[in-house]
């Protein structure tokens, strides 16, 4: 708690004091200042605990509280380099996901930076969801006290735009906190606008501390985890595609690649459950087929960031062409008068919905610029979005894959009037590399989705499609860590001769007695479509008496129809099984969560 004003006189040091005090710090190398500034902390803390009076022991530094909400690693990421650059002024700071904290404990913080992403859709991310919902219920305390700010991360192509960061926000100022600067709203490329806001943040939070004399002068010694990784989503490791291999039948609908990347000397490691970055380079063919379609010069030079470079390389490396923003489709309405832009320009789903299904080259094509129009390659550069990687859940476990990291990847790839297109990265990695090629990578590590510490603790492990990939993973580490828990396996795609991914490795697990149970859904095998969350409830009982004896429930894939049947699955199973009310049955539900026995990692 931040010492009241009035007692801060009795708190400081005498003039004498204060002389000698700087005399015997003078010499100290920076380190050593921050060494001292935790040693008299720490001996503040404890002299505090016996006998010395309780205003002594306000006289420690406010601590700078910074929450992240965080499902895919940018807002942890925006969130850690915050609380470096508080640190770095002196601040005293304190960086913790929201997962780590008892949403309660809010009560005892009075300066406060959140950064949080949405997830969903406009839900919070995994670790957020007991503070925001606390904050949004009867049981929110008054929390006056409170100086804040908000930053919020999201995707501008998702309907609730930020929606989490917003709440938390909105939350806060009606409980009564006081918003120290305006909420930050972030789209994807989120680098530049955070790093501002961080800054512009920092310094008010510093004025408004050292009002309250309590920013030590010091560089002070933060509980920010200081451990630098060696390669990170700014800095990826280059690996190399050992291979991408097709695990879907000939005839099937889908292709989808097994693909195994070699992490080499890098030092990187993984957890199962983590997932893999990639970057990315675009197609040539596309890149030469835009540039053709806009009539500019591929060699011409333009500003990217602080880089000249030719307007192809710019293409290919550097911005978003597979996807469309709606920004992008604004931009090109204005600029192409086209009707069929102009027609939906003020609705904003009917945009949304152009923008996910016309790439870049394609909202061009339809729409192309009247003979007057002038357009110069910076103009159209500017009004795109700057390329961001891609993660894939992992599918290999390092006790097993050692320096190899393995993925499941599904080509996004579609038929429009004009031609074949293809997702950025999964083409990258299906078509646009070789194996023996180059390919930029990072771990995000991700908490949210990890087998039970006890390994005699069952799982049930629901991953249909690619979904499946992290499950692979779960059980190469089951069977590496000798665990001796049950394994239940529901995996699901149309057909089971085209789409049984990694069948082989599934039959031989049974077979060994590692996998317990496989229950398999094919859709289109049959009259009647049968899909993951129907095997559910076909097995109702014996899913309610595993969950009954602690079993712990991952979901994987499908984030927009499969995870919400599923979870309507589960209720449905554990209402008319546990003879519970839907009510209850939420709360069944919401008590796994808390548990970390209901994990989801969907898309
Ligand atoms: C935590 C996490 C884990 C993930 N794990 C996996 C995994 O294990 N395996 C996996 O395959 N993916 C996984 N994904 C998804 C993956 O990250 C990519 O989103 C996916 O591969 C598509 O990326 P892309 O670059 O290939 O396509 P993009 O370039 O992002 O998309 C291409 C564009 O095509 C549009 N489009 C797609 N289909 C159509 C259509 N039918 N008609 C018109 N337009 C269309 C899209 O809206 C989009 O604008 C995961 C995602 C997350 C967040
Ligand atoms: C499955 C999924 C759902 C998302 N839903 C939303 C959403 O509803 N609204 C939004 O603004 N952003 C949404 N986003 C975008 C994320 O908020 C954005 O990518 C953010 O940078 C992720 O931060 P994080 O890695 O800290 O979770 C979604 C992203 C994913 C992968």
């Amino acid at each position: 708690m931040s010492p009241e004003p009035q007692k801060l006189n009795q708190t400081m040091l005498d003039t004498n004091q204060l002389a000698s005090f700087q005399q015997s710090i003078n010499n100290l190398s920076p380190l050593q200042l921050a060494w001292a500034s935790g040693y008299l902390a720490a001996k503040a803390e404890n002299v505090t605990n016996a006998t010395v009076p309780a205003a002594i022991a306000s006289a420690a530094p406010t601590t700078l509280t910074i929450l992240y909400g965080s499902q895919t690693g940018n807002a942890k990421g925006v969130a850690k380099s915050l609380a470096a650059q508080a640190s770095a002024q002196g601040l005293n700071v304190e960086l913790k996901s929201m997962g780590e904290i008892k949403p309660k404990a809010i009560k005892n913080i009075t300066h406060l930076l959140i950064v949080a992403s949405t997830n969903g859709e406009g839900e919070a991310p995994d670790d957020a969801i007991a503070l925001h919902e606390f904050l949004s219920s009867k049981k929110a305390p008054k929390l006056d006290h409170l100086n804040y700010s908000v930053l919020a991360l999201g995707d501008t192509s998702y309907e609730l735009f930020c929606q989490t960061g917003k709440d938390f926000d909105l939350n806060l100022e009606k409980l009564g906190a006081t918003r120290m600067a305006p909420r930050l709203d972030c789209d994807v490329d989120y680098d530049e606008a955070a790093n501002t806001w961080s800054a512009t943040v920092i310094t008010q939070v510093k004025t408004l501390l050292s009002s309250e004399a309590s920013v030590s002068n010091v560089v002070a010694l933060a509980s920010v985890n200081s451990t630098e990784e060696l390669y990170t989503k700014q800095k990826p490791y280059t690996a190399e595609l050992l291979l991408s291999q097709k695990i879907t039948g000939r005839d099937s609908a889908k292709d989808v690649r097994h693909v195994e990347i070699d992490l080499g000397d890098s030092g990187l490691t993984y957890q199962a459950g983590d997932a893999l970055g990639i970057w990315f380079e675009n197609s040539v063919a596309l890149v030469d087929e835009l540039i053709t379609e806009l009539g500019f010069d591929a060699q011409e030079k333009v500003s990217a960031g602080d880089e000249s470079i030719a307007l192809g390389e710019a293409l290919k490396t550097k911005f978003e062409i597979t996807q469309t923003s709606i920004q992008f489709v604004n931009f090109w309405a204005e600029k192409s008068q086209a009707t069929n832009l102009l027609d939906i320009l003020d609705d904003k789903s009917a945009m949304r919905e152009y923008a996910a299904i016309h790439q870049v080259v394609d909202v061009v094509k339809f729409a192309p610029l009247q003979n007057k129009v002038k357009l110069n390659a910076q103009e159209f550069i500017d009004a795109l979005r700057k390329i961001t990687p891609r993660l894939y859940s992992i599918a290999s476990s390092q006790s097993e894959a050692e320096e190899e990291v393995h993925l499941t990847v599904g080509l996004v790839q579609y038929q429009t009037e004009e031609a074949n297109r293809q997702g950025g990265a999964s083409g990258f990695l299906t078509n646009g590399i070789d194996e023996g090629g180059e390919v930029k990578v990072f771990v995000e590590h991700n908490d949210n989705f990890r087998l039970p510490e006890n390994n005699e603790t069952p799982v049930i492990m629901i991953g249909p499609g690619t979904g499946v990939a992290p499950f692979r993973a779960f059980m190469q580490e089951r069977e590496a860590t000798e665990a001796t828990g049950d394994n239940w396996l529901f995996f699901g795609d149309q057909t089971f001769t085209q789409d049984f991914l990694y069948q082989v490795e599934w039959q031989g697990y049974l077979k060994s007695g590692l996998l317990t149970k496989i229950d398999l859904a094919f859709s289109r095998d049959q009259a009647e479509k049968i899909y993951v969350q129907d095997r559910l409830l076909e097995n109702a009982d014996e899913v309610f008496s595993w969950l009954e004896r602690g079993a712990h429930i991952y979901v994987c894939g499908d984030m927009s129809r499969m995870a919400k049947d599923v979870e309507a699955a589960l209720l449905t199973i554990i209402a008319t099984k546990g003879q519970l009310s839907a009510e209850q049955a939420n709360d069944y539900l919401k008590d796994l969560r808390n548990a970390k026995r209901y994990q989801k990692d969907v898309y």
